[in-house]
């Protein structure tokens, strides 16, 4: 089923240059980029993104971490891509993620894990809506869609 998934490369990321490598990845897998901006987050809107992990001992550093540069905010679509997304990503804690996953080949710690993806339907609907107006987000075809899918 084609989907939407909230995807952001952190400030960790943008910083260390990898906004690229990361981006290139989602591309090669044939996935399709409909809404990208770069924002530094305020602490409101990370509490809110966030909000699940509001009563944890570690949010007061998680907003302090997403907060301290700008962030890369996307909307990526494609067939069933919210799970698929979230594999490439790999584990929360970089060290455990396996190679191949974006936190395993460039990330170390929980706290500088470079990317965050929905990890459900109801979470990405919540996160675009949060981060991005309808108008923002862009329709069109990728030419290459009918070799990508059975079914384009
Ligand atoms: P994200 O929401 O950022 O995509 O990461 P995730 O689903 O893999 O992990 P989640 O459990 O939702 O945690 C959100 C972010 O909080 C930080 N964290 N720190 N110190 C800790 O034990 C701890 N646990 C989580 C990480 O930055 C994680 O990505
Ligand atoms: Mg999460």
């Amino acid at each position: 089923m084609r989907e939407q998934s909230f995807v952001m490369l952190k400030p960790d990321a943008v910083k260390r240059r990898l906004a690229g490598e990361v981006l290139s990845r989602f591309e090669k897998r044939g996935l399709k980029i409909v809404a990208a901006k770069m924002m530094v987050i305020s602490p409101e809107l990370a509490k809110k993104h966030y909000a699940e992990h509001a009563e944890k001992p570690f949010f007061k550093d998680l907003v302090s971490y997403i907060t301290s540069g700008p962030v890369l905010a996307m909307v990526i679509e494609g067939g069933d891509c919210i799970s698929l997304i979230r594999k490439m990503v790999g584990a929360t804690n970089p060290s455990e993620a396996d190679m191949g996953t974006i936190r395993g080949d460039y990330a170390i710690e929980t706290g500088r894990n470079m990317i965050h993806a929905s990890d459900s339907t109801e979470s990405a609907a919540r996160e675009i809506s949060l981060f991005f107006k309808d108008s923002e987000i862009c329709q069109y075809t990728l030419p290459d869609e009918e070799i990508i899918y059975e079914e384009p």
